[in-house]
């Protein structure tokens, strides 16, 4: 089929377009600034997706079967440093997307995120829970999932998804890319002890949402992560491990919530999803930490530190 992927150049979208090519797709990929080459990708289209208007141009030129949202601004962060942009991108993007599909008959697969959960609990969370984002990108995103299933109805699905792990184009993007990044400048890792995640990789998020690309009879929203909660802090330790780095090669600061209140605030303690519900219907498999370990490279950016350091 042939699908339009926004946030082709993105971590998730780069994922998608090297899954979707290897399964058949033809990709029609949307990126922002970047320039390079992405795998998959069988026609790259610069556009700024804040314009409405060429973005439907775009969409209805290619008149695809399949319509796939990665773009985003993605982080707490951005949102926060520029929130009229995040509302454009997060909101009004998914909206104008969910009224072209519904035009075209079209799929979309659209992707949200863990943090519209408060992280309160500690049992994982239903895709039918009620929603209780902390921070805009969390209510932004809550406010895309309702734009997107109000225009788009039954052509539509949502996948929230987990903090990511995986290679991404650019090399500094995913968490063990900044990680490495933080180390290769010298810098100590602050990270909690008591704050927890079910991290999955994108490239296994991509083969699911490359499943929902295929699987038109599963719509609403849904869940998608690893099969493991753990600590920011263990996994840390883990990816030290794994890259075969040492304490003084990689040094790492355990804290707690509790010794940064303010911090804590603005930060969920734990955020477990019930992916039983999707699993049960994909091909696609939940994966353990060890088997999302074994997909990590070394990312370009500190290549020269690294091999200087093992
Ligand atoms: N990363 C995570 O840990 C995580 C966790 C849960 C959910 N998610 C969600 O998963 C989705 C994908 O996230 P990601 O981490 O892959 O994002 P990302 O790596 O930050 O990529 C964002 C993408 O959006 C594009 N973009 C942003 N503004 C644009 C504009 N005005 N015009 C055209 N393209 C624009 C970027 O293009 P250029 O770079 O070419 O400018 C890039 O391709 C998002 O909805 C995100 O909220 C991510």
């Amino acid at each position: 089929m042939k699908i339009f992927l926004t946030g082709a150049s993105g971590l998730v979208g780069s994922a998608f377009a090297g899954v979707a090519a290897r399964r058949g797709h033809k990709v029609v990929g949307v990126v922002g600034g970047f320039e390079g080459k992405i795998e998959g990708v069988a026609k790259k289209i610069a556009l700024d997706l804040a314009d409405e208007a060429a973005t439907s141009g775009a969409v209805l030129e290619a008149f695809p079967d399949a319509i796939v949202n990665a773009a985003a601004v993605s982080t707490p962060e951005a949102c926060e440093a520029d929130p009229a942009r995040s509302q454009v991108m997060n909101v009004a993007l998914p909206a104008a997307l969910g009224r072209l599909a519904h035009h075209l008959s079209a799929r979309l697969v659209h992707l949200s995120s863990e943090q519209v959960f408060d992280g309160a609990r500690r049992t994982p969370y239903s895709a039918g829970d009620p929603t209780s984002p902390i921070n805009l990108y969390g209510r932004q995103k809550v406010e895309s999932e309702r734009a997107v299933h109000a225009a788009a109805g039954e052509f539509a699905v949502t996948l929230r998804a987990p903090l990511l792990m995986g290679n991404s184009a650019g090399g500094k993007r995913s968490l063990h890319e900044r990680l490495l990044g933080d180390w290769a400048a010298g810098k100590t890792a602050k990270l909690y002890t008591d704050e927890f995640r079910q991290p999955c990789t994108a490239e296994n998020l991509a083969e699911a949402m490359v499943e929902l690309c295929e699987r038109r009879d599963v719509t609403g929203v849904w869940h998608w992560a690893g099969a493991e909660l753990i600590s920011r802090h263990a996994l840390g330790r883990r990816l030290r491990d794994h890259f075969k780095l040492t304490e003084a090669q990689a040094p790492m600061m355990a804290v707690t919530r509790s010794e940064t209140p303010a911090a804590a605030q603005r930060r969920q303690a734990c955020l477990a999803l019930d992916v039983a519900p999707l699993a049960g219907k994909l091909k696609t498999r939940p994966q353990t930490i060890a088997e999302q370990l074994g997909e990590l490279t070394v990312p370009a950016p500190v290549r020269a530190w690294y091999f200087s350091q093992t």
